[in-house]
């Protein structure tokens, strides 16, 4: 397939904003487009934030950040910022209906052709392609926070995705330096989400029952298995609510094993949703501390 030259990324937030910077970075000229132009703004500061870093850890030049910068166009014209680009990526929150208004609106403006692709983490690939007339041209292209920094680009296909599709993600995932796994039916959770949600659930379950405190079961997993992060640690990164809402929809499609323990609900319900509230697993007010209830 011809080589991917220019990207357009819908949604300048969390993640949109990463993969912007990172297609940037990778010589790519970008789309960035938003609702709004102070969602765009806020967007461009985080891409201004995380260049400065780069350049004063010495993995860029100044001239390299600054052309980096200028290769995103901001615009809140979704039509005209698709119209010629090789390749969309979706990544607006994460609702189903959204997702499906946006792919409508894409499907009515991009060249024949075109693939477009989702950053869902746990939503349907077929059930959001099902919006479009051209369900083959649609794919999931899932990238971890900070997009910068993970290499993973797990890829999802729908069951009428193309191998054109395929192809043209796995050389999106080539050209920014990162590496894919492909998950080859759209089942519920993908890998990662699924994996990552039964781990978490097993160590919550630990804790419930008494068998270790919070901090030996994330040390434990940091020491013994060289993960950056404990379970509780990145669950209090990512939002309770975010692991909550995963565990529900796992359960409705594995069985009881899903199951969200009492001690994840309870602090949902109390608004401790983790770092972005203040508390969680642990609490944030201060300097960390552990939160054990
Ligand atoms: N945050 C994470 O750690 C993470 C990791 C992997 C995948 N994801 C997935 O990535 C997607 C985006 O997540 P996020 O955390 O970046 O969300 P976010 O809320 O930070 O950003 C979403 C952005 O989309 C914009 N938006 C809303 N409607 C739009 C529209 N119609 N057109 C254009 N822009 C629109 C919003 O204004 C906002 O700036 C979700 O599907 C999420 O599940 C998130």
């Amino acid at each position: 397939m011809a080589e991917i030259q220019s990207v357009a990324v819908i949604g300048a937030g969390t993640m949109g904003n990463g993969l912007a910077q990172s297609c940037a970075m990778a010589g790519l000229t970008v789309g960035l487009v938003d609702t709004e132009e102070r969602f765009l703004q806020r967007g461009l500061d985080n891409v201004r934030t995380s260049l400065a870093r780069f350049v004063r850890s010495q993995k860029l030049s100044q001239e390299q950040a600054d052309a980096s910068f200028a290769r995103i166009h901001p615009s809140t014209a979704l039509a005209e910022a698709v119209a010629n680009v090789d390749i969309v990526i979706e990544v607006v929150p994460e609702l189903m209906e959204l997702k499906q208004a946006v792919f409508r609106q894409l499907a009515k403006a991009v060249k024949p052709g075109t693939v477009m692709a989702t950053n869902t983490s746990q939503l349907s690939i077929t059930a959001i392609a099902s919006a479009v007339d051209r369900p083959e041209d649609v794919i999931g292209t899932h990238f971890f926070n900070p997009v910068v920094l993970m290499r993973l680009v797990e890829i999802v296909r729908g069951l009428r995705t193309s191998e054109h599709a395929l192809e043209a993600a796995l050389e999106l995932t080539r050209r920014l330096g990162k590496e894919a796994a492909i998950c080859k039916r759209d089942t519920v959770g993908f890998i990662t989400t699924r994996a990552i949600v039964a781990l978490r659930l097993e160590c919550m379950r630990m804790y419930e029952e008494g068998i270790a405190s919070i901090e030996d079961i994330d040390h434990a997993m940091r020491l013994g298995f060289n993960h950056p992060m404990g379970p509780f640690e990145l669950n209090d990164f990512n939002g309770l609510d975010v692991g909550l809402n995963n565990a529900l929809s796992l359960r409705d499609a594995y069985g009881e094993r899903f199951s969200p323990p009492q001690s994840l609900v309870t602090r949902v319900k109390a608004g401790m949703l983790g770092r972005k509230s203040g508390a969680g697993w642990y609490d944030y007010s201060d300097a960390k501390t552990k939160l054990e209830h």
